[in-house]
């Protein structure tokens, strides 16, 4: 009964990308990456400088509607380079969901800090303001707080600024999922102190690897080019250094496949529109829909499943037969390093980590 409903889901699947065999998230390329990133070449600067970098840097401010952008090597250590310029410091508690990327609590213990995973909404799959503020209200020693956009859904994050400013928490929005997502007309990375996206080759836009930090704070945002840049001081010859920076600048051969890829974002996301359209007539209810007041970039478009012993035939069944399928996250409090981390209930999360599924998610051509 089951395996028939999943061998018509299949079928659908194949028949909507006209493949047999289909990843979760290709990167989609055309003529302008080969342009751009063999201008670069030809150019020599193809490392840490370079007009590509500025050009990218300025045209992601633009998009998201932020004051400024800092391009990093990865997502990972742009939301590193986020916790060091808001302070965090070794046995600081910042509060996370569970329910995220590994990158998200990592980059909150690189500075020596505690993660603590306080619950997600169902529909956003991302914090819930309500258990945030009632978990900010018995524990005063939280530093900081960081949201995530789970597969491009943005949370309910004005709410979550509400409760993050009445408390005086800092807030980082962690959207290496979410370019192109919108919060009530505004880019998400809008409502923190910084927010970190990725480029990675899974993403909406890829730089192969890459990331950004966001900011609408522009001495904030030049300490993090600094620091990005071994916190050396500018100057034709000498090398000087006035803090422990990084070298986490993003190359400019980066830069420019990424601005290639920013030239089409609009086509891309229409494309993924379009898709969650043709998923949500055939999934009906199974299907993951963008929350209230959003609009998603559906990066990884999601079913939920009936329990988990249903969505462990589903990825079996589908992964067997050429359809590649993955289960959101193992809940980082189940993980052996983050396994003794404060935690508040974790309904919600344990429920969505038990049902939902992401299903093939690419252009289509
Ligand atoms: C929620 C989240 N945070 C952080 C990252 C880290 O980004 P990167 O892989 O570019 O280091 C990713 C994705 O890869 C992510 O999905």
């Amino acid at each position: 009964m089951m395996s028939q409903m999943f061998k018509q889901d299949v079928e659908f699947i194949k028949n909507v990308f006209r493949a047999e065999v289909l990843p979760l998230h290709p990167p989609y390329f055309d003529n302008r990456e080969i342009e751009l990133t063999t201008e670069c070449i030809k150019s020599t600067f193809v490392s840490s400088v370079g007009q590509f970098v500025v050009d990218f840097e300025n045209k992601i401010a633009e998009f998201c509607g932020v004051k400024r952008a800092v391009a990093c090597v990865n997502g990972t250590n742009a939301l590193h380079l986020c916790m060091i310029i808001a302070g965090i410091k070794p046995g600081d508690k910042v509060v996370t969901q569970p329910l995220t990327f590994i990158a998200t609590a990592n980059a909150i213990k690189y500075c020596g800090a505690e993660p603590v995973f306080v619950d997600v909404d169902k529909d956003t799959m991302g914090l819930s303001p309500e258990k945030l503020d009632d978990f900010l209200k018995k524990n005063k020693d939280i530093k900081a707080v960081v949201p995530m956009h789970t597969f491009g859904h943005p949370c309910r994050i004005d709410e979550i600024k509400e409760v993050s400013d009445r408390h005086g928490v800092i807030l980082i929005e962690d959207c290496a999922e979410s370019i192109g997502s919108f919060y009530k007309g505004i880019h998400t990375g809008n409502w923190g102190q910084s927010a970190a996206m990725s480029f990675n080759g899974n993403k909406t836009i890829t730089t192969g690897g890459g990331g950004m930090l966001l900011f609408n704070d522009e001495k904030l945002a030049d300490r993090a080019k600094h620091l990005s840049t071994q916190a050396k001081i500018p100057h034709r010859w000498e090398f000087r250094h006035d803090a422990v920076g990084y070298n986490y600048r993003m190359p400019n051969l980066n830069a420019a496949l990424g601005l290639a890829q920013l030239e089409k974002i609009d086509k891309i996301l229409a494309n993924k529109r379009e898709l969650a359209e043709i998923y949500k007539n055939y999934f009906k209810d199974r299907f993951v829909s963008e929350p209230e007041n959003c609009k998603s970039n559906y990066w990884l478009q999601a079913i939920k499943c009936e329990n988990k012993k249903e969505r462990d035939e589903f990825l079996t069944y589908t992964n067997d037969n050429g359809v590649m399928t993955r289960p959101i996250w193992t809940l980082m409090n189940e993980l052996d390093m983050y396994k003794n981390c404060t935690c508040g209930d974790l309904t919600n999360a344990k429920w969505l980590e038990e049902r939902i599924v992401n299903i093939p998610s690419g252009v289509r051509l």
